[in-house]
Formats: structure tokens, C-alpha cells, sequence
């Protein structure tokens, strides 16, 4: 039988759900998220119920036997969907777990927390702060959908969460967004011929893409501030969850002008149903930039107000955005350049990050006293190592090479693929499961996006440089917290040209900072190399960031990437 540790397992159910592995006497956490165990992007445990165990059994076999991970003394789990969670009959996939560590000799506490006990936006928030720099802070989760509310805040005083509230009346952008994207998606995603619900869960992402192309002052745009007004009212008019599913909110008089109107079923009922609103490309173009508006401006707005105004400000100025909808760049930077905040976004603050919340929840109860803030261990690269099965054995000809030799190829317009350490948590790969290249040419964001990753035309690449770099090329208020990839900041006027392949069409860049303790390989790549690089998620459009060598080496055979660098302990090596 193998040795019992103080190890928490949590694991959560829903659409990215994951398993995170924390030790309640060191604060250490591991975290796996489905979709890159399993190469499905945000895949549900829930969707393998009917072959649960086997399913479970793999995944826990390759967690324990070769990521390294202890048997847990606790299993806590949660089902993180729908405003009917409140059962206490564990999940499939719960089940799952407890059969596989029965089976390995393991019974004990098992914890089913319900929304009743641990509401989802609780969990997002225990999340975000157990991985900011912050000791005081509001917590602001926003999502699309949660378990019945969209929204919550918390406030954190010395470690411990002191107040939580979840307002009925506020409504997500990332539903309205998913609704805009729904109706636009012929346009805004024409690889996907049927809109699938993981499909559809990166629509709101592709929305604010696009709204980028809203040219202000056209002739066809005066009504843009009107219907910026319009989603905004509709942002404050949906009650809740329930009504959003039964359609109520249709029978809004508010909604009288609002296209919504004329769609006779919210898209959550029926995601094949026919689209019935037929808008003209400027016509989605300017919903997008319109329902892009209403949400910064709203969420901005609610942060002025009253109450909420007088616990940020007790908390330091502090706030930390969490929830899906934290993923939006162009709102976190809205709140930040229109509030004089501090504002941090965890790595991963959307529903795959829900697990470490779970075991912070439980860590607490059994005693663990919280980080040292000044202190805490990077989330960023807690994920799983990569799968090295194969690696290298199908190319003969690879060599060593230096971090110089690496800045020298981008220099020179070659496309590199880098993997080392473990597996970014969260959505954006941050340099361990990177594509990079010099932003300097000026046919990289085509040759990216339509011959490795085949991507929509429109969407951006984001840049990564040293930290102390930043201001020579990007301006901002501040270039704090941008370690994430979370916030937009503006190319400066002067290299706009310079870098078209990371300006976006509205001369913003979604900038990632390194340093030298963060990221210590890109951060030498980046001192060689002497400017900007190109980094793009290591993966090709519908699939999560890759983690096994067969697929990186299909990335390489098929598509017009011209190399992989691995990190091997202390040895890069190059595959070509
Ligand atoms: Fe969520």
C-alpha cells in the first residue's frame, strides 16, 4: 500500500473541471486540468459518465505513477454548474476517484461540497487570492454562468475572507457575449460548422477580437452609443440564471429595441437552433464592439459605486478580477486605466482554476494557516509536466543548442515551438508551451494564423518582453501584474509598424512581462534577442495547449513551424 501524506485532493465537475492536489502542511499545490490530460478543450468529466471509471482510473494512474502525486489523506469534490447542485450524491467522476483509491487500499474523509456549502464564486475567489500578490483585497468574480448568479465579491483581510456577497441583479458579460458570438458565428469562427457548448465557451473571446475592428464615426455606427445603452440595459435587467434558461427576460419592456427580441429562444436552450437574426459583417462587427463597451463600462461603473467603492477602499485599493469573464484583456484594462485600483487576474481565473479554491476551502479547515504573501509559490507553472513518451526518438538529427543560438534563429524569421517544465495553468501559454517568433516580420500573425494554427483571420498574437522593457514600446499606467497576459496596453505611436504582427487593428497589444525570476529561459532568450517576440499558445485552433511529444512533431511535420526547443533538465534541445 503506499504511504498516506497530508494531501487534499479536489476535484470539480463542469466544463473545465480539474483535479488539484494540495498539502495542507506545506501549502504545496499540483493542478491538472482535464482538457490537457485528455487533449479536449474544456472538457467536462461529467461528458465520460458512462465510462467513468476507466476514464478516472487512466487519468489517476498517470497523476500518481508519472506526474509524481501522492495519495491523498482527503478527497474534497464539487459539482460547479447549474443552480440545481445542491444534491449531496458525489459525481461520476467523484465515484470514479473513490473507487480507483478503494481499490489502492485508501478509505476516509470524503467531502462533497455543494453550492450550498461552498458557492461557485466562493471557490473562484479563494482561487484568485490564494495566488496574488495582495494581503487586503475586494475579490470581483464575474463569470458567464456560475451555479445561478454571475458575480460575486469578496473581501480578504490578513489571509482570511471576511465578507462575501453575490448580488441577484448583476448579469454576465461573458452570457451576453456567448449570445452576440452565437448570432455572429458564421463570422467570427467559420472553422466550426455546428456551434457545440465548448465550442461556444470561447465565443465571447472571439467577440472582443473582432469588436476591435469597430471604426467609430462611420455613417452605419450612429446608433453604436444607443446600442451600447441597449446592452447595458440588458446587462442590468436579467434576474438570474433561471429566468435567463426559461426565457423571461424576453418579455422585458426594456429589451423592446434590443435584437434579443427577435431570437425566440436564449441560445442556451438549443445551440443548433438556426440563427434568426441575419446582420451584415458591419453589423456584427459593431454588436461586438458594442457589447464589448457596455461590459467595461458597466462592470467599471458598478465599482464606483457606493459600497462596493468603501470596501475597495479598505482594502487597500486592491482588486482582483476572477471568474471566465476575467479573461476579457479589454476590460480588465478599461477598469484599470478608468480607476485608480491596483488590479491583479491569476493565471487561470476561469472554471479551471476552481479546484484550488476547493482545496484552499478544505487546507483551511484542516488547519493551514494561508501563504505568506510576499511569498507565495507561482501558480503559473503548477501544472503537469510534459508527457515525454517518444520524445526525439522519430528525429535523429537533433542537437544542443543556447538560449543565444534560440534568439539568433527568431531573429533570422524561424517559427520555434518551446516546451520546458510543467504546463501553464489556465488558458495562455506564458513560455512553457510557447510559440515564438519576431514580431518584426511583417507576415508572422498570417503565417501563424493560417498555416500552423488556422486561425480566424482577425484575431491578434500577443508580445512578450523583459519587464524593465516594456515602456520602451508600449505605454500604459502601469506595467504591473502583466505576468498573466491579462490586461491590453498601446503600442507606442512610433513602432506600430515596426511590430505588425502583435499590434492589434486598434494599436493595442495583449503584452506579457517576464523576468529574470519568473521565467529565467525566455528571459535570457528575450535578453539575447534585444526586443519583442511573438508567444502563441503551443497548439492548433479547437485544441488545448499540447502536452505530449506526437502532437508537437505533427505541429512540426505538417504546418510551417521550423523548429521545437525542449528544455531537458539544463539542456535545450533542438529539433528540426
Ligand atoms: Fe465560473
Amino acid at each position: 500500500m503506499k504511504k498516506i501524506d497530508p494531501i487534499i485532493w479536489s476535484i470539480t465537475d463542469g466544463h473545465d473541471s480539474s483535479i488539484n492536489q494540495f498539502n495542507y502542511l506545506t501549502g504545496e499545490s499540483k493542478h491538472a486540468e482535464l482538457d490537457k490530460l485528455i487533449d479536449e478543450k474544456h472538457a467536462f468529466f461529467t461528458r465520460y459518465s458512462k465510462d467513468a471509471q476507466r476514464t478516472m482510473d487512466s487519468i489517476l494512474n498517470n497523476l500518481v505513477d508519472v506526474c509524481g502525486w501522492n495519495i491523498p489523506s482527503h478527497l474534497v469534490y464539487k459539482r460547479t454548474h447549474g443552480v440545481d447542485n445542491t444534491t449531496l450524491e458525489p459525481s461520476d467522476a467523484a465515484r470514479g476517484v473513490i473507487t480507483y483509491l478503494s481499490r489502492i487500499g485508501k478509505t476516509g474523509s470524503f467531502d462533497n461540497v455543494n453550492s450550498k456549502i461552498l458557492p461557485h464564486h466562493m471557490c473562484h475567489a479563494l482561487s484568485a487570492y490564494h495566488c496574488s500578490p495582495y494581503n487586503n483585497c475586494v475579490v470581483l468574480t464575474w463569470d458567464g454562468i456560475g451555479d445561478g448568479r454571475y458575480y460575486s465579491e469578496s473581501v480578504f483581510r490578513d489571509g482570511e475572507l471576511v465578507d462575501y456577497t453575490s448580488p441577484r441583479w448583476f448579469v454576465g458579460l461573458g452570457s451576453i457575449m456567448r449570445w452576440v458570438g452565437h448570432v455572429c458565428k458564421y463570422h467570427i469562427s467559420p472553422h466550426v460548422d455546428k456551434l457545440e457548448t465548448s465550442a461556444s465557451l470561447d465565443y465571447a473571446g472571439k467577440v472582443m477580437g473582432l469588436s476591435s475592428y469597430f471604426e467609430p464615426g462611420l455613417p452605419r455606427d450612429k446608433h453604436f452609443r444607443e446600442q451600447v445603452n441597449q446592452y447595458k440595459k440588458l446587462m442590468d435587467a436579467l434576474p438570474d440564471y433561471q429566468a435567463w434558461l426559461k426565457g423571461e427576460f424576453l418579455q422585458k419592456e426594456t429589451l423592446d429595441a434590443n435584437p434579443v427580441r427577435a431570437w425566440d429562444k436564449p441560445w442556451t436552450q438549443d445551440l443548433d437552433h438556426d440563427r434568426k437574426i441575419v446582420w451584415s459583417s458591419e453589423d456584427e462587427i459593431m454588436h461586438c464592439a458594442a457589447v464589448q463597451q457596455a461590459g467595461s463600462e458597466t462592470f467599471s461603473e458598478r465599482l464606483k459605486s457606493g459600497k462596493l467603492a468603501a470596501k475597495i477602499k479598505s482594502a487597500d485599493n486592491n482588486i482582483i478580477i476572477a471568474g471566465g469573464t476575467a479573461l476579457n484583456v479589454v476590460t480588465n484594462a478599461y477598469v484599470r486605466e478608468k480607476n485608480e485600483f491596483n488590479v491583479f487576474v491569476p493565471p487561470d481565473p476561469a472554471d479551471g482554476g476552481l479546484s484550488f479554491g476547493l482545496s484552499v476551502w478544505k487546507a483551511k479547515q484542516l488547519g493551514w494557516k494561508g501563504y505568506d504573501h510576499n511569498n507565495r509559490p507561482s501558480r503559473r507553472i503548477s501544472g503537469i509536466p510534459f508527457n515525454t513518451k517518444g520524445l526525439g526518438l522519430d528525429i535523429p538529427n537533433s542537437r544542443t543548442v543556447t538560449s543565444k543560438e534560440i534568439a539568433d534563429l527568431l531573429k533570422e524569421g524561424k517559427i520555434i515551438g518551446l516546451i520546458q517544465g510543467n504546463i501553464e495553468n489556465g488558458p495562455r501559454a506564458l513560455g512553457n508551451r510557447s510559440i515564438l517568433c519576431n514580431p518584426e516580420f511583417p507576415d508572422m500573425r498570417d503565417k501563424i494564423n493560417s498555416n500552423i494554427k488556422n486561425r480566424e483571420w482577425y484575431r491578434p498574437f500577443a508580445p512578450v518582453c523583459r519587464l524593465e522593457d516594456a515602456p520602451k514600446w508600449f505605454s500604459a499606467k502601469t506595467f504591473d501584474n502583466l505576468e498573466h497576459m491579462s490586461f491590453v496596453v498601446d503600442v507606442k505611436e512610433q513602432y506600430k509598424d515596426t511590430f505588425p504582427s502583435i499590434t492589434h487593428v486598434d494599436g493595442t497589444a495583449r503584452l506579457q512581462t517576464v523576468t529574470a525570476h519568473s521565467n529565467p529561459l525566455l528571459y535570457s532568450i528575450l535578453n539575447h534577442h534585444e526586443n519583442v517576440l511573438l508567444n502563441t499558445s503551443f497548439n492548433v485552433q479547437g485544441k488545448p495547449i499540447l502536452n505530449d511529444w506526437p502532437t508537437a512533431k505533427k505541429i512540426l511535420d505538417e504546418t510551417d513551424l521550423d523548429h521545437i526547443v525542449f528544455l531537458n533538465r539544463h539542456e535545450l534541445q533542438l529539433f528540426s
